[in-house]
Order: C-alpha cells, then structure tokens, then sequence
C-alpha cells in the first residue's frame, strides 16, 4: 500500500454511490424473524407496558400480524403465548395440549399464510406455577423429566404444524431427545433451532412481562443457562446441539453476545441466528421515547452489527419497522 498521500480512503466515502458499490454486506428481509405473543380471547390487541409498540394479540389478530408479516416479505413469525395463571401447574401439562394457545395459533396461521414459516418455543415457562423452564420439585430443576415434558410439547407443536421448533429450556440432552420422538412420530422434517448459547440474562426481563411468567418465577436461572463470562462453555453447546441433531443454532441475547456469534460461525460454519431480546428492544425504543437516540437509525444499525458479526439471521420484534424501511430503501 502506497503511503499517505497515495492512499486516501475517505475517496471511498466520498458519496452515497461510493459508499454503496464498496458496501461489504447486506441487511436483507429474509434475514428477519418476528416474534409475537398470542393471548386468549377475540379481536383483542394489549399493549406489554415495558415494550412499547409490541401488543399480545388474539389468535384472529394473530393471522392479520401473519398476513402482514407476509406482505413485507418477512419469511417467519416466532409465537410466543401468554398462558392464563389458571392453566399453569407444576407438572406443566398445558404445555402439551393440542388445543393450547400457542398450537392453535400455529395451525391458523398455517391455514390463512401457508407460505410463512411458524417458528414455535419450547421451554415450561409459559406454563409453569413455577415459572421455570423446566419442572421444579424442591425447589430444585429436574433435568430428565423436564426432557419428558418438553418432548411431548415438541410432538405437540409439530403436529400443530410447526415448521420450526425452538428449544429454549438449556436442559440437557433434549435435542437427541427431541429428535427421536419427531423421527418416530413422522415429523422427519421438522427443524430445530437450538437455543445453543442461551445466557442467564437480565435482558429477557420485559418478555417475562409479555408471557406473564414474571410473577411465578422464584430465584433465577442459573443453573441451566450459561454464565455471561463463559465463552467456550457457549462453544461445548452449539457442538452439543449439533452432534444431537439440531439444523440451526441461536446465540442470547443478541448484542452483548455479538462475540460469541463471531465464533460459533467462524467455528462451526452452521445456519447461525442471534435473539435481540425484550430488554434490548427495550432500552432502543426508550432511549428513543426520550429523544436521546435517533430509534430508526438505532434499529437499523443493531440489526447489520448482527449481520457484520456474520448471523445468518435475526429474532427481532423490530423485524415489520426494519422490512418496511428496508423495502423503502433504506441505506
Ligand atoms: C423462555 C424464553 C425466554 C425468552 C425466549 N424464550 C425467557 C427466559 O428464558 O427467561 C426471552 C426472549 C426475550 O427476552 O425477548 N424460555
């Protein structure tokens, strides 16, 4: 490379048409996925306080967020349900249920948008008197009975027509597991998005808020989710996950944990997706309700760190704003 003044790289910087012929990469629709969280009832829209402009909706409201998803280009909606305190127990049996919420909105949105891909969860917490992942009994975290329970929710939920199944419980051995019961139940091509690198994280607490599971929940969740120092811990999963029988694996939350997409990619070269979760979502919109951030330039820049870090894709609730300003263009 020649010295100064040979090289003068604000050249490249010089105009939108520069800067665009030499941009590396590209934020894409098809890399967004939308959760949502379903509630009982009809025709109802309710507003989660600690996240502004996310709602629970009705299953009918459900599929309009379904259609519109569709519209934008968006590939896949993820469903999250807000379970009735009424229907949770310790043994956690609605998570099951084929007429639960979360099933019932899967086979609607599979009947009025059979092109959109449904993404569903799997963990008891929605479910659960306890509001643990996973089953409690003396106040301690069962391991392989919570695999039980969480296998017959993911049999359920493909049966649903579930294209996409996400664990998100960090028990241990429920992908093998999994795996099994959808081969031997006909569900051959059922994929699973493993929550690999899922970290104990005070960021998820607004979603806590969104399913209802914030009340029930005593004392946290460190004994099944990663430490927020652990690195090559996050590594031992995704290997886990995959040898178990996972397609894809997701890193959470999102942009603290940017490193840790950087090298689950570079190492294992998989489908890699990151969550950008509630309390993220969170502090952009409330920075910007307070004028302190620009929220759309925030946004858009939050989802290409995820991009540049080298996911393949992203859960975001900013996934209809970011497709609308994408299709409008947006640099
Ligand atoms: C349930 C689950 C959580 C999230 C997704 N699935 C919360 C948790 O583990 O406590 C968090 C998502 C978010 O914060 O947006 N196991």
């Amino acid at each position: 490379m020649r010295e100064f003044p040979g090289t003068r790289p604000r050249r490249l910087r010089r105009n939108a048409a520069l800067r665009a012929l030499v941009r590396e990469d590209r934020l894409s629709v098809d890399d967004l996925i939308w959760p949502v969280f379903v509630r009982d009832g009809e025709n109802v829209l309710e507003e989660v306080p600690s996240m502004p402009g996310v709602v629970r909706r009705s299953v009918d409201r459900i599929v309009e967020a379904a259609e519109q998803a569709a519209e934008l280009g968006i590939r896949c909606i993820c469903i999250f349900p807000y379970t009735d305190n009424a229907l949770k127990t310790d043994a956690c049996e609605e998570a099951w249920n084929p007429e639960n919420l979360s099933n019932r909105a899967t086979r609607a949105i599979r009947a009025a948008v059979p092109d959109l891909l449904v993404m569903t969860d799997i963990a008891l917490d929605p479910y659960n008197a306890q509001g643990h992942d996973g089953i409690v009994r003396d106040g301690i975290i069962l391991n392989d009975e919570s695999v039980e329970a969480l296998v017959r929710m993911a049999v359920a939920q493909a049966d649903a027509g579930a294209d996409i199944l996400g664990p998100s419980d960090m028990m241990d051995n429920r992908i093998g597991a999994m795996r099994d019961a959808l081969e031997a139940a006909g569900h051959s091509d059922t994929c699973i998005m493993s929550y690999s690198a899922k970290y104990a994280s005070a960021f998820y607490g607004p979603f806590r808020d969104a399913v209802g599971a914030s009340g029930a929940l005593k004392g946290d969740k460190k004994t099944y989710q990663l430490d927020p120092l652990n690195a090559e811990e996050a590594e031992r999963m995704i290997a886990r996950d995959l040898a178990e029988g996972a397609d894809m694996v997701m890193v959470k939350p999102g942009m603290p944990y940017l490193d840790i997409v950087r090298r689950v990619k570079a190492r294992f070269r998989v489908p890699t997706f990151a969550y950008q979760v509630s309390g993220e979502y969170a502090m952009i919109r409330a920075a910007a309700a307070n004028g302190w951030i620009d929220g759309e330039k925030a946004m858009m820049e939050s989802l290409m760190a995820f991009r540049r870090a080298g996911c393949d894709g992203v859960l975001t609730y900013f996934a209809p704003e970011a497709a609308g300003l994408i299709a409008r263009g947006w640099e």
